[in-house]
């Protein structure tokens, strides 16, 4: 049985402003899809064998004891699979789930109610535990040690603290930010899994994985096509699976062929390294407009018509992460990786692009503008 409380605050704001087919974070969209692919067993879970072995370690053993296993805390960027392990972790245990997020936790009474609703085993899945607010952390930190809360009852002198004991519980906490939580809280958790950006073989088994699911049928060098343009991440390649089945079911005969595939992936402006067109737009004005850089992260920002949020938080992560882009003390400079991949040519060495601008031991940020 999963019960969701409270999930409606849910991290909107980031991907309303701008929503991205390779986008990681989870639309409205991906999360009524996203139900139906999501792997039930650990043994379905593809990839992350360390965290996986890990995790079946903790849970045989608690079962052996049968104990409900100690707290669990999964960290990694969005759409590597958090949320999927933390239902895996109940349905392992065959104990009830109860979901709610930081954002939804409001007050510390919130918390309170939650908790105390718990049965004993029960599975309480905290997503994106770094936002949660000081007092409910506070609560929680006592919850998860001492499987007590203190309910506060009435206000100013005539207030009373009602302590509360719970039933033994575990507490899986979901967060893209580890280093965000208080040491307290992390202390807390006596298993952390750390989930990392998948391959392209690992996503070309989730493509297949869910085409099953969706009865889709897929030429293999399609499923991994399509991995490759994923930025690691099977959110993503879920995503564009939907959108060359679409592809496929108006212009084709319905099954995905590479052909089909190559021509979708065209028409929704995923290139073959997952970047799309602002990410292009990005590297192209740095390369094309200011030589390659260094340039200021704001000058770059106006040359795409982007505030420079925009560009700093949403495209030049991946850019980096890729070897595409750099950040030295000067400001943004291509790589020569990114005039291949625009296949532009690049300026002949030893002119503007003397080796110490990829030097980005220094200061990060390069915002000189
Ligand atoms: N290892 C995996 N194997 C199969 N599918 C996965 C895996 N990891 C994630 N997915 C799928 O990717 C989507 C996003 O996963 P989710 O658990 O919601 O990510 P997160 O909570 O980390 O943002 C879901 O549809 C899920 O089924
Ligand atoms: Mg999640």
């Amino acid at each position: 049985m999963i019960e969701h409380s409270h999930v409606s605050g849910e991290s909107e704001e980031s991907n309303e402003t701008l929503q991205r087919i390779i986008g990681a974070e989870a639309g409205a969209l991906d999360r009524a899809a996203e139900g139906a692919l999501r792997p039930r067993e650990l043994a379905d879970f593809v990839g992350q064998k360390k965290v996986r072995e890990q995790l079946s370690l903790v849970l045989d053993a608690a079962s052996m004891r049968g104990t409900p296993p100690e707290h669990m805390l999964l960290s990694g960027p969005p759409g590597l699979g958090k949320t999927t392990l933390a239902m895996i972790i109940a349905h392992e245990l065959g104990s009830p789930l109860k979901i709610t997020s930081g954002p939804a936790v409001q007050h510390a009474g919130d918390l309170a109610a939650i908790l105390s609703s718990l049965e004993e085993g029960e599975v309480l899945f905290i997503d994106e535990i770094h936002r949660l607010a000081r007092p409910a952390e506070e609560m929680l930190y006592m919850a998860m040690e001492d499987f007590r809360v203190d309910v506060v009852v009435g206000k100013g002198v005539g207030a009373t603290a009602i302590p509360l004991e719970l039933p033994p519980f575990t507490a899986v906490g979901a967060t893209t930010r580890a280093g965000m939580l208080p040491s307290p809280l992390r202390d807390r958790f006596g298993f952390t899994g750390h989930l990392d950006y998948y391959t392209a073989e690992e996503l070309s088994r989730v493509i297949a994985r869910s085409a099953a699911r969706l009865e889709i049928e897929i030429e293999a060098k399609s499923a991994y096509e399509i991995a490759s343009r994923s930025r690691g991440t099977p959110r993503i390649a879920n995503r564009l699976l939907r959108r060359v089945r679409d592809y496929a079911q108006v212009r084709g005969g319905g099954a995905i062929t590479m052909e089909s595939t190559l021509e979708a992936l065209t028409v929704y402006e995923v290139d073959p390294r997952g970047l799309d067109r602002l990410d292009r737009a990005v590297l192209h004005a740095l390369c094309t407009k200011f030589g390659g850089g260094p340039v200021g992260l704001s000058t770059l920002a106006i040359a795409v018509g982007e505030e420079t949020e925009t560009v700093e938080t949403v495209v030049e992560p991946f850019l980096v992460r890729e070897g595409l882009l750099g950040r030295t003390p000067r400001g943004r400079i291509a790589t020569p990786a990114a005039w291949r991949h625009l296949e532009l040519d690049a300026p002949a060495p030893n002119s503007a692009h003397d080796s110490t601008l990829f030097d980005v031991s220094g200061r990060e940020d390069g915002r000189f503008t």
